[in-house]
């Protein structure tokens, strides 16, 4: 007789136990407030370089009352690299709604939870799941291909129907305890065995099972019928030193690099001339950079333009008033900043 098999959340609690991870910093606590952080550092960015960022924050934030009373530029400096600073203040917002809303705890259920800043339905419920041990069902990314594969559910989840059935599915797949080794399975899984290109099926709990794998091509799931065009956009940037000091420019509080210090941008390079044309000292074009970003990549071509210490009231006048927004900030302070990544890292080769 055929033994009954068991079912695919029993195999993935199982496969967890033995093969997922137990050691990573936010594990092995119920404390909302590390579970959310850790979990708002993953949406975009991967584990190995969300450890140093996690522990930084952690030792300058210890509690959800430190984050919410700290001014959100040292927050933005603090998260200056992991990129998608949206996050960062939205991290900042939902803290101070915890401690002015709740009296600085998190709420215990996931509808709730998913209230706040920055925090959407799978967030919501990766946290509930975590601390609370509710039944809630995740679906980031990496939890869509898997479902996806293991379904064979080959409908485009752009359309917010089957983005819905599919919620409805990752729903009705959820064991009836151990909900958190379980939600640590998915995750798991989508971040070693089903990863998108080469998934090593071979090791998967669910290989039995797997629709896609049957068909013979994971990698076709999840479908997408539309074709995200990726935009591009070309600037210059001109990187302005003096006596130890940079010129930087806080961009608006919205759109790319919202609140972060960068670089005066300009439309081409021939925009950079001419504004340097009439002053003093040389202006010497830098490797250029390519920069990817959620909707476009974006092709930087820096320019170093490094003013004699004298370099006159003039100038510096002419500086302040195209970058009402800049300030001369010494270098070693400058770095402390909230910064993009790339600007640090041009920062970081100024001789
Ligand atoms: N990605 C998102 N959440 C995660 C978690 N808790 N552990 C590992 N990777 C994750």
């Amino acid at each position: 007789m055929k033994a009954l098999s068991a079912t695919r959340a029993d195999r993935l609690i199982a496969w967890q136990r033995q093969h997922g991870r137990h050691a990573l910093p936010w594990q092995n606590t119920r404390d909302p407030y590390r579970v959310w952080l850790s979990e708002i550092m993953l949406q975009q960015t991967q584990v190995a370089t969300v450890l140093a960022y996690y522990e930084r924050f952690l030792q300058r934030f210890p509690h959800v009352q430190a984050l919410a009373a700290a001014p959100l530029d040292d927050v933005l400096a603090l998260w200056s690299g992991l990129g998608y600073y949206s996050r960062a203040r939205n991290l900042h917002r939902c803290a101070q709604v915890v401690v002015q809303a709740h009296g600085g705890q998190f709420p215990g259920r996931s509808a709730d939870l998913a209230e706040l800043p920055g925090i959407g339905r799978s967030t919501a419920a990766a946290i509930a799941a975590f601390c609370f041990d509710e039944r809630a069902a995740i679906l980031d990314g990496n939890v869509k291909r898997v479902l996806t594969r293991a379904l064979g559910f080959g409908d485009d989840l752009a359309e917010p129907r089957h983005e819905r059935r599919l919620w409805a599915e990752a729903e009705a797949m959820l064991p009836a305890r151990d909900i958190a080794v379980y939600t640590q399975g998915l995750m798991d899984l989508g971040a070693t065995v089903c990863s998108a290109r080469r998934p090593t099926c071979e090791a998967c709990p669910w290989r039995s099972d797997c629709v896609a794998l049957a068909q013979g091509q994971p990698e076709a799931y999840p479908v997408k019928t539309r074709k995200l065009k990726r935009g591009r956009r070309e600037n210059s940037l001109l990187l302005l030193s003096q006596s130890g000091h940079v010129w930087l420019v806080q961009r608006p509080g919205s759109g790319v690099w919202a609140g972060l210090w960068s670089l005066p941008e300009f439309a081409d390079d021939a925009a950079v001339q001419a504004f340097a044309a009439s002053g003093p000292g040389e202006l010497v074009a830098w490797p250029a950079l390519t920069h990817v970003l959620t909707h476009f990549d974006w092709y930087l071509r820096p320019w170093h333009w490094r003013l004699p210490a004298r370099a006159g009231t003039a100038l510096r006048e002419r500086v302040a008033t195209a970058w009402p927004d800049g300030r001369w900030w010494p270098r070693a302070d400058a770095t402390t900043l909230g910064l993009p990544a790339p600007v640090r890292r041009l920062l970081d080769q100024l001789p």
